[in-house]
């Protein structure tokens, strides 16, 4: 009897784990501090891109070009400076919560709540190069919003664009 019960309970167990979904793993990226340069862009010691600002005030090309393309193509749902809207979450608490590669994933292939009482749809820009080509630019700047790196200003000092982002941007864009 007791035996039969706890047969039952296994298959109900596993039963049930069929049906559920692997839940998406939220891992928090690491220590925003840049530990390498090349060519003008910063990397963190886990080797994901992130900002540099100096004393003076003066950010990394990255940091002030995502500033510019995050306000061109996210702000609009993700509310100005990534402080997010009733329509969608605050970008620049996802640079807290979410990895790296989980933000590249969800803005290439989109993302849907299912069952959600109010349809809010996150659009895949898997195609568009305007956000493709610049992705490392906005995560960089919604990184450094986060951790409140950078106010809720336009950056007023830049370091210059690195030539090897002139020439990568070109060949991204296709020119
Ligand atoms: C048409 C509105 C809209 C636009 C434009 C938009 N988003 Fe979203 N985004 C959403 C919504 C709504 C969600 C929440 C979706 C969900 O979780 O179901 C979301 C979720 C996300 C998430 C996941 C956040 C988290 O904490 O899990 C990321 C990352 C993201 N968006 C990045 C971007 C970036 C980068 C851009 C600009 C290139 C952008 N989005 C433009 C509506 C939009």
């Amino acid at each position: 009897m007791r035996v039969r019960i706890q047969l039952a309970a296994a298959i109900a167990t596993v039963v049930i784990m069929t049906f559920i979904p692997a839940p998406v793993r939220a891992e928090a990226p690491g220590d925003p501090a840049a530990v390498k340069n090349e060519d003008g862009k910063y990397f963190d010691k886990d080797g994901a891109p992130t900002f540099k600002i100096g004393a003076d005030g003066t950010v990394d090309w990255y940091t002030y070009s995502g500033y510019r393309r995050y306000h061109s193509e996210c702000h609009v749902c993700h509310g100005p400076d990534g402080e997010g809207s009733s329509y969608a979450p605050g970008l620049k608490e996802s640079a807290k919560t979410i990895s790296y590669a989980e933000f590249l994933e969800v803005v290439v292939n989109g993302r849907q709540k299912v069952g959600a009482a109010q349809q809010q749809v996150m659009p895949a820009f898997g195609t568009n190069p305007n956000v493709m080509c610049y992705l490392d630019d906005i995560y960089v700047y919604v990184r450094a919003r986060g951790v409140e790196a950078l106010g809720r200003v336009r950056p007023a000092k830049r370091e210059p664009k690195p030539a090897a982002y002139d020439k990568a941007e070109s060949s991204c864009l296709g020119q």
